[in-house]
């Protein structure tokens, strides 16, 4: 059946991580607007939750980097990283393997896609999910796209595999949600960790919000590299929610640079019509 909910929100692992050390009104500000993004996919009455996310050497690394990977397995862990650096307890994540083997089939008549019967969740899903799936009991269907190491999929390549996400989420008959989890600007892991490009940011989520296609897919790498940093070749999550949503807009109801989590954190909704 057709979609039933979309969104999008930051995974950086400051947010749980850090989260002491974090000014105390905005972050605060951000945990409600997570707590709403989980009020809002619970009330779509979800049986899975899709979630694109962008991971970081865990489980894909130079020995084999697919660009696109969905999860098939009966469960997933995490995360993977020190659970008292991330303060996230380490548990089991309940998969959907038998609906990510029909949508891998689905997708793999528009796109290539690799898939994997083993992931460990990283900061990268597990921050999302520590807010908006706390109890941990809707299955999961990770999907990851390279944004970490070039040669780095196109983005119009972004935009085909979201549609055939989307295609394959409507042909299948469960009640499915999707969340897509990146950075916009960050410099994580280097000296201009904390730095944040506001202005980039901003006129990056209007593209995403009104789903501008045209303006979305017109960045090039070299431009994200310059203005938002390696961190922000995660705009392609959001790319693949907007092509999972085509024709449809959005709400951004959180943005806000918190250097201590070495990012512009963001909670956004997007229309599944
Ligand atoms: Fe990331």
């Amino acid at each position: 059946m057709p979609l039933v909910f979309a969104g999008a929100c930051s995974h950086a692992p400051g947010i749980t991580g850090r989260a002491h050390l974090a000014d105390p009104e905005i972050r605060d500000e951000l945990y409600r607007h997570f707590d709403r993004l989980r009020d809002a996919l619970e009330a779509s009455r979800p049986d899975a939750l899709v979630v694109v996310g962008a991971e970081h050497f865990a489980n894909f690394f130079f020995d084999n980097m697919p660009a696109y990977c969905v999860g098939m397995a009966d469960f997933y862990e995490g995360p993977i990283e020190d659970e008292a650096w991330l303060a996230i307890e380490r548990r089991r994540i309940p998969g959907a393997p038998e609906l990510s083997r029909r949508l891998i089939t689905r997708i793999l008549e528009d796109c290539d896609v690799a898939y994997a019967q083993e992931w460990k969740f990283d900061h990268g899903i597990s921050v999302p999910l520590h807010f908006l799936t706390p109890r941990y009991d809707l299955p999961v269907v990770p999907v990851n796209i390279n944004c970490q190491e070039p040669p780095l999929t196109p983005l119009h390549r972004t935009w085909a595999f979201g549609r055939a996400l989307r295609k394959a989420c409507d042909a299948a008959p469960e009640r499915i949600a999707l969340i897509g989890t990146g950075g916009i600007s960050h410099w994580p892991a280097t000296p201009d960790s904390g730095m944040v490009n506001e202005a980039f940011d901003r006129d990056f989520l209007d593209k995403f919000v009104n789903n501008r296609k045209e303006d979305l897919l017109a960045y090039t790498d070299e431009e994200v590299y310059r203005d938002a940093g390696h961190g922000g070749f995660e705009i392609r999550t959001f790319i693949a929610v907007a092509a999972a949503t085509e024709g449809a807009t959005g709400e951004l109801w959180f943005y806000a640079p918190i250097p201590i989590f070495a990012v512009g954190c963001t909670v956004a909704t997007m229309g599944v019509q």
